[in-house]
């Protein structure tokens, strides 16, 4: 057999393993997992019910979508004030009570910092638009005159992510029209200007608020947005799109200050607090930068998940992650903003090549959908997400095999992505449907049944509820509790990745420590070589003839066992 060790040898010398290289991560976007308050929208009351699910799933710790007090036009990414949870999730007492409740089942806590911008509702953003020009109260965001000859026109050319004009112009005192504001998303969250020394201060305490109370570390919101380019420059091509990343709104230098400041805040702390971003760069070199050893320990590598299902290209994307840097990387397949696997999966697959200034659009394509495949290569999929090195982030419902609901009535959508762009692109509402607990209740045991759950849950997801595929052993949710335990057993943190060299299209496949991962994305079945000399099965996604593996499945062998099974 062959082996290429991609990874530099680990340092014998070097720190002990740190909680999060190996974990599995548990992304919990609250409005949609339980609710436990009746009134159709998840909360932490509903969290704390669910968590005993989440240990027994074999998750290590959960990644807390944004649940401070919002007016939620982005459903908490717009926030109005950081020290306070939001009363439709609860209070601080109830967020207390999950961080005591997870941390006694072994269960670590990271929440959401969303710093780049906060909601128009925040007491900064009034005292801006009270205060008028040139006020210190505007020198908190990024607000500047119009251009035309009457500043009828935006300050520059830059894009909302979320779709039209970044800048949105004021109503001034006296009734005028004024100056304008930036916003890289909705108008209902305004972005803030990090270089004034009183912004940056603010988010310190913010931080350690949060830090104080237990929490163990923070998944950091388009970490490569806080700074702008100075002057506020026009990006060539940004309004028609035909100039790509732009360069003068995205990924500034000085970002990686406000890294190494958060970096210090959390390594005071007993034990260190840790940090992962989400950060969409064009190339792999300029997020590496975001993994300096006193930045952020971990970001996203979403190389893995914008690919579709070709072997060549999944292993290119792990080969990518696992460059980045000497770190355990961050592997996701899915979150809150792009489409469930088993949709993606079971669509044409897309073989032409991502375009790197817009990345997630490859994971949020509509058309015709194979359930039945899709379902078996997100099977597959999972199962070699859980076999790579590093931290593995999970969303919520994956486990239950969920596809995206792309049925919603048009006026139940919410995201304002559908609103802002006129309802030409579907946005995200479809992987945030309240999911499904109990087949027989009428919410499929969301909520308490009473009020209708705060996004439409088709009639077909009863048939995902967690309660019906607990008991049953070849449903997705027992493939994910035995992939997370196996994990535990077979994949040792730290193990590096050794790929095989596969002489068969479709097929990749590699060793950690004493397991073999062998993933088929071909279109007939893989025998395994016979010198590779492995042992017994672990476990497969499909069945197959031993010593085979299926089509579209992946399945994980022992290299030690003495068992022959081929
Ligand atoms: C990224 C978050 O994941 C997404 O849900 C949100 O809309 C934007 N950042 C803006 O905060
Ligand atoms: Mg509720």
């Amino acid at each position: 057999m062959t082996l290429l060790d991609t990874r530099p040898a680990p340092d014998a010398a070097s720190a002990p393993t740190p909680w999060w290289d190996g974990a599995v991560v548990y992304q919990v976007y609250l409005r949609s997992f339980r609710d436990g308050d009746g009134d159709g929208i998840g909360d932490l009351r509903g969290l704390l019910s669910g968590l005993a699910d989440i240990a027994e799933l074999g998750c290590d710790a959960i990644w807390l979508n944004p649940c401070y007090a919002s007016p939620q036009a982005d459903h908490g990414y717009d926030i109005a004030d950081y020290r306070r949870i939001d009363p439709a999730y609860g209070t601080l007492d109830d967020f207390d009570d999950v961080v005591a409740e997870a941390h006694r089942l072994g269960i670590r806590v990271l929440m959401d910092m969303v710093a780049n911008h906060c909601s128009r509702e925040h007491p900064w953003f009034h005292a801006a638009l009270a205060a008028g020009p040139g006020s210190a109260e505007r020198g908190r965001f990024h607000f500047a005159p119009g251009t035309g000859d009457r500043g009828q026109l935006p300050p520059n050319n830059w894009r909302s992510v979320f779709g039209g004009s970044a800048w949105t112009r004021v109503t001034e005192a006296d009734g005028q029209p004024g100056e304008w504001y930036l916003h890289s998303f909705d108008p209902a969250q305004p972005d803030l200007n990090w270089r004034n020394a009183e912004v940056a201060d603010d988010f310190r305490g913010v931080m350690r608020f949060w830090f104080d109370r237990g929490v163990d570390g923070f998944r950091i919101d388009v970490a490569h947005g806080h700074v702008k380019a100075p002057g506020l420059p026009d990006w060539p091509g940004a309004d028609d799109g035909s100039g790509g990343h732009n360069g003068a709104m995205w990924d500034q230098p000085e970002v990686h200050g406000i890294y190494r400041d958060w970096r210090a805040i959390g390594d005071a702390y007993t034990p260190p607090k840790y940090f992962v971003g989400e950060v969409w760069v064009p190339s792999p070199t300029r997020l590496a930068d975001y993994l300096r050893p006193d930045e952020l320990h971990q970001a996203f590598c979403f190389e893995l998940l914008v690919q579709p299902w070709d072997a060549g290209r999944l292993r290119a994307a792990i080969t990518t992650g696992l460059a980045l840097s000497d770190r355990a990387p961050a592997w996701t397949l899915s979150n809150h903003d792009v489409h469930r696997t088993v949709t993606r999966y079971g669509q044409e697959q897309v073989l032409g090549p991502v375009d790197p200034s817009d990345m997630i659009s490859a994971a949020r394509r509509t058309g015709p959908v194979d359930l039945a495949i899709g379902a078996r290569r997100a099977a597959a999929a999972a199962a070699l997400l859980l076999a790579l090195p590093g931290t593995v982030y999970l969303y919520q419902g994956e486990e239950l095999g969920l596809p995206e609901v792309f049925d919603l009535p048009p006026d139940a959508r919410q995201d304002p992505i559908w609103i802002r762009s006129g309802g030409t692109q579907l946005g995200r509402d479809g992987c945030r449907v309240p999911l499904p607990w109990d087949r027989e209740r009428s919410d499929f045991g969301f909520g308490s049944g009473t009020t209708p759950a705060w996004l439409p849950q088709p009639e077909w997801l009863g048939a995902y509820a967690r309660a019906a595929q607990h008991g049953d052993p070849r449903s997705m949710l027992s493939l994910y509790r035995s992939l997370t335990r196996l994990r535990r057993g077979h994949f040792d943190a730290g193990a590096p990745l050794l790929w095989m060299d596969v002489d068969a299209d479709g097929v990749l496949a590699f060793v950690r420590g004493r397991t073999l991962c062998v993933v088929n994305a071909g279109k007939t079945a893989f025998r395994v070589p016979a010198d590779w000399a492995v042992g017994a099965l672990v476990i497969a996604t499909a069945s197959s003839p031993a010593g085979t593996v299926a089509c579209d499945s992946t399945a994980w062998y022992d290299l030690t066992s003495p068992e022959r099974n081929r």
